[in-house]
């Protein structure tokens, strides 16, 4: 554990929160913002229950969940979603139930090899994430999952890494998903949540990527970037999309979340 997860698991909840809408002092809107998804979000019965019976990181108070609501409420016309870094499909399947929600019709894509980050030493000293049992196993849990919790909105998901995704999203044309649709790739992104590979050098061009496609006015969320995380890669990368001056701050909860403006 490091010091400052074990300062904070003794500090009572209601300080960690202030902690929280703390980063968004300087920014009422976004708090503002950041507010009415959470009513709409922290206390949904499907999200509650997909943050209990799923594997992943995520609780439905968690500031990726109210930016997928403000992301998918907001979506530019004619774009699409995608995910970057799947896992298990927890996030995967929140933003699938926020699009049969909030009534969006875009198309949703998922990409990721099943490929793990800190896997070098086993979990505890006892258990292999990196063998290819446990690959076989996320990966059809995914699929399982999609399948039984994702609805209409279920994902387009691809066995692929991150870049190889943009340069077929790039050659544009038709694909077949691990669920064996078809489905036409190209144009416009309106939203890009990033949880692949949490690099600096992967995270930036995760971003990169992302930016050739979102069009002006869409979304990305970059997962594991808030200013007190472990990712240093990720926080570098979030300062990198500020100074390039086109991407103006939704909000940070504790995750930055922006929006491209040209
Ligand atoms: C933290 S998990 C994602 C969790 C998921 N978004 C959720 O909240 O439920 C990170 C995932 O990124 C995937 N990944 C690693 N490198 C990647 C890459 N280059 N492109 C896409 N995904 C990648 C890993 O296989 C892993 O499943």
């Amino acid at each position: 554990m490091r010091w400052q997860d074990a300062i904070r698991s003794f500090v009572p909840p209601i300080f960690v929160e202030l902690n929280r809408l703390a980063g968004d002092f300087d920014n009422p809107v976004g708090l503002w913002h950041y507010w009415q998804a959470r009513r709409k979000c922290a206390h949904d019965a499907y999200i509650t229950w997909l943050c209990q019976v799923t594997g992943g990181w995520l609780s439905p108070k968690s500031g990726n969940i109210q930016a997928f609501y403000h992301a998918i409420s907001r979506l530019p016309p004619s774009t699409g979603i995608l995910e970057v870094g799947s896992f298990l499909g927890l996030s995967t399947n929140i933003i699938s139930y926020l699009m049969h929600k909030l009534s969006c019709d875009a198309g949703f894509f998922s990409s990721d090899p099943w490929i793990f980050e800190s896997t070098e030493e086993p979990i505890g000293g006892f258990f292999d994430a990196a063998s290819p049992d446990y690959r076989r196993y996320v990966k059809e849990t995914f699929l399982a999952n999609g399948r039984i919790y994702g609805g209409t909105k279920r994902s387009h998901a691809f066995e692929l890494a991150s870049d190889d995704f943009f340069v077929r999203w790039g050659e544009a044309g038709e694909q077949v998903d691990l669920y064996e649709r078809s489905v036409r790739f190209g144009g416009g992104l309106g939203f890009v949540y990033i949880d692949g590979n949490h690099t600096h050098e992967q995270s930036r061009r995760d971003f990169e990527n992302s930016d050739r496609f979102l069009v002006p006015g869409g979304f990305v969320l970059f997962d594991d970037s808030a200013d007190a995380g472990q990712h240093e890669g990720c926080r570098r990368t979030v300062a990198e999309v500020v100074a390039t001056g086109r991407y103006r701050r939704v909000f940070r909860q504790p995750n930055y979340f922006f929006q491209k403006l040209r």
